[in-house]
């Protein structure tokens, strides 16, 4: 969507995988979708360093609004939970440097049975404006399959004309897989600045693999359709929570990098593991994912487990390698790689630096070999840069 947001992915923290659709404040006050969770949250985005790396954006998912509309017809937050009103929080969130979004959906309701904007989009996408809102995670539950191809253009056009830059996420080549449906992804590009393709992410490393294969096999191509502006959403980073290894972890950060995916958190930031958060601000990782030219990382070699992607980056001819072992059995993979069957064919050669680390690998030409071991559920990820 060329609306000026979105030039590099847009990164930030989302309540849905941890927090979910918890609405009982009176037993867990702090685990509740509240003003109180967004306040702290933005709090420790801001003192711990996320801001600072990047992570900008802080929004409320799903079970925010109250059950009815006001008498004028709009969206209210629920009074107990949010009970000093959006904007008002929306004014904190900004104090702190950040951003704040929100969730809705175009059916009649929202996934968890909240208000939907049906009949009510113009009206919803000026509340937020007025609220002070800057993202929408647009969401197609509870609407009419056919209606897809209008509802998420249309939410477009309406954020649009509010005049306020909102920064547009939404699920429609989500919803045309569950019903079946091929994506127009030139047409979901144009509307939206991310989209989800694929299933909810879970807190596993099945969800995880899973979405790497998804992306692997790049149905429709659609990873050609992202770059500044326009992104491939694979969903929230579960780093930091229960189900992942430390191996499995640094796999999601690799990938989502590759990806030139959304970095949206979704963790506890009160009580996240020490080596957690520091994978989340790893500042070289970072910057492949943020590399200005977007171009979307691609599998250039594949067998049964391992998976190598490439990625185009700053400066010219520069590259980003992640080698990915996706079977979980047995011991460290030993992967040997000629270099010019992965397409780094500059005569001269490059100088390889360890990404995670920084770590210097030396100096390599096309016709050399590069043996790796990567973990099970791992990966190995380097950066190649012309000498
Ligand atoms: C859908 C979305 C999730 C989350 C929930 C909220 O399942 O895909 O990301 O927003 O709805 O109900």
């Amino acid at each position: 969507l060329n609306n000026g947001l979105a030039l590099t992915p847009p990164m930030g923290w989302l309540t849905w995988q941890r927090f979910r659709c918890q609405t009982d404040c009176a037993r867990y006050p702090d685990d509740c979708i509240s003003e109180r969770l967004i306040q702290v949250m933005a709090d420790r985005m801001a003192a711990d360093g996320y801001r600072d790396v990047g992570y900008e954006y802080i929004t409320i998912d799903d079970c925010w609004p109250a059950l009815n509309r006001d008498s004028n017809g709009r969206l209210q937050p629920d009074p107990k939970r949010f009970s000093s009103g959006m904007k008002n929080l929306s004014d904190y969130v900004h104090s702190k440097g950040l951003k704040m979004g929100i969730y809705e959906d175009f059916g009649i309701k929202t996934c968890a049975g909240y208000p939907g904007s049906e009949f009510y989009m113009q009206l919803d996408a000026q509340t937020f404006a007025d609220w002070g809102i800057d993202l929408l995670k647009f969401d197609g539950c509870n609407s009419n399959p056919d209606d897809a191809k209008f509802g998420y253009p249309a939410m477009a056009f309406y954020l649009n004309k509010t005049g306020r830059p909102i920064l547009y996420f939404n699920e429609w080549p989500l919803d045309d897989k569950l019903h079946g449906r091929k994506s127009n992804y030139a047409a979901v590009q144009q509307y939206s600045n991310a989209w989800r393709n694929f299933d909810d992410v879970n807190d596993d490393w099945d969800s995880v693999k899973s979405i790497i294969n998804y992306y692997a096999n790049n149905d429709q191509n659609f990873l050609s359709f992202a770059g500044p502006g326009a992104w491939n959403d694979p969903d929230m980073l579960v780093i930091g929570n229960y189900g992942l290894s430390p191996d499995q972890e640094r796999t999601q950060m690799a990938m989502w990098s590759i990806f030139a995916a959304p970095l949206i958190m979704s963790v506890d930031l009160r009580t996240i593991r020490p080596s957690s958060k520091a994978l989340l601000q790893n500042k070289r990782l970072i910057a492949v994912n943020q590399d200005p030219m977007g171009i979307a990382g691609r599998v250039v070699y594949k067998d049964q487990n391992i998976q190598v992607w490439t990625r185009p980056i700053l400066p010219k001819g520069s590259v980003a390698v992640v080698l990915v072992n996706l079977g979980s059995g047995g011991s460290p993979a030993q992967v040997t790689l000629p270099l010019n069957t992965i397409g780094l064919t500059y005569p001269m050669g490059y100088r390889f630096t360890e990404t995670f680390d920084g770590g210097n690998l030396g100096q390599y030409k096309p016709a050399d070999t590069f043996t790796c071991f990567v973990n099970p559920t791992g990966v190995f990820m380097f950066t190649a840069n012309l000498l």
